[in-house]
């Protein structure tokens, strides 16, 4: 399959240049598209078939249920059974960075949810994927653009890395602004329980819903007793072809001197590095990639994503990031750097 690049102008109307990638949504066919997040691959939500193509092309282990994409919030009517507290989180969150899981309507196919009565739905704010969705006329079932187990794409080149050959178009839109997944919600009867950390952060669902829990497998290795409730949060992810390890920030003092230390070290072993903007005196060179500076958690998970993949095309046989706990904005940082380094510390 030949797969098509088209540029975005957005000082173009943007629903011009859409009518084509409609056009090969409604024949059943995929499209990457930008969104704030990371860039989706699109297909018609509610095609089993469409479905079955989406998994194909990443290579998806096909009981990990996709996100449907919605250009409105009152759309979820049609797909899910909502209520009040899907309303209040749409109001203040939607269109933007979040999924929210609510039991699923017939009409949706069990191949687009992996056979689950629940379902995923998020209203994205990026114009470009806001175009897409409203000339397609149809919930777009979307995961991140990237080969099951890869980082996700940030930008269209990832995606063009990954997918060539494999779908009939990629839309540029450029670089995406937030640069990790959606935070996603599950909504029950007990409250709201945050499965995947992103952009919106617990504290600021709490400001519209009181009662949010975080799912422990955001910061734990999930095991036999403690399991994921997102089904992709089961398997391995977003993992260049190096290793990766992490050191983490302790809040002692010294920190940063002993991981200088032990970085420099690796380094000149030849291994890649992702650290903070802070250490570059000692640490800049052909295999480092800063973070951002250290305070500045919007930057790591901007750059996170993009750097991983940099790192991929050195040869280098080991990565070692920095990272820093903590319950904000940078969770979702945290959190992706676990999965990619398979939860291995280094003990400074
Ligand atoms: O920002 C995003 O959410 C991006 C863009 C393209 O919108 N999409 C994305 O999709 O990250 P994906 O497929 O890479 O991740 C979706 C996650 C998976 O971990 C999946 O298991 C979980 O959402 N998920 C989907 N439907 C679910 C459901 N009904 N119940 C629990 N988890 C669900
Ligand atoms: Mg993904």
């Amino acid at each position: 399959m030949k797969t098509e690049f088209v540029r975005i102008d957005e000082a173009r109307p943007l629903s011009d240049q859409m009518s084509r990638a409609a056009e090969i949504i409604r024949r059943g066919g995929l499209v990457a598209f930008p969104t704030e997040t990371v860039y989706g691959l699109g297909g018609n939500g509610l095609n089993a078939e469409a479905s079955r193509a989406i998994y194909a092309a990443k290579g998806r282990p096909s009981d990990n249920p996709l996100i449907l994409h919605i250009d409105e919030p009152t759309k979820a009517e049609r797909y899910a059974v909502t209520n009040e507290t899907y309303y209040a989180l749409a109001r203040r969150f939607m269109p933007g960075p979040l999924t929210v899981i609510l039991p699923k309507k017939d009409i949706v196919p069990d191949s687009t949810t992996g056979g689950l009565d629940s379902v995923a739905l998020r209203c994205p704010e990026n114009p470009i994927a806001h175009a897409f969705l409203v000339a397609c006329d149809l919930p777009i079932a979307a995961p991140s653009a990237n080969l099951s187990g890869k980082p996700s794409p940030t930008t269209a080149e990832h995606v063009r890395d990954d997918m060539d050959g494999r779908i009939e178009m990629i839309l540029d839109g450029g670089p995406c602004e937030i640069g990790v997944e959606s935070t996603i919600v599950k909504i029950t009867d007990a409250g709201v329980t945050l499965l995947r950390p992103g952009a919106i952060t617990a504290e600021m669902l709490r400001e519209v819903v009181p009662e949010v829990s975080v799912d422990p497998t955001v910061t734990e290795k999930p095991s036999e007793d403690l399991r994921p409730q997102a089904p992709g949060m089961k398997y391995r992810h977003y993992a260049p072809n190096a290793p990766v390890f992490l050191l983490c920030d302790d809040g002692t003092d010294d920190f940063d001197a002993r991981a200088i230390r032990f970085l420099s070290e690796n380094k000149r072993d030849g291994a890649g590095i992702l650290c903070f903007e802070e250490y570059l005196p000692v640490l800049a060179g052909e295999k480092t990639i800063s973070l951002g500076a250290k305070a500045d958690e919007k930057a790591h998970a901007h750059r996170l994503f993009a750097a991983l993949r940099e790192l991929d095309k050195l040869p280098i046989k080991a990565i070692y990031a920095t990272v820093a706990k903590t319950d904000g904005e940078g969770l979702a940082f945290y959190n992706r750097m676990l999965k990619a380094s398979g939860y291995h510390f280094v003990r400074l």
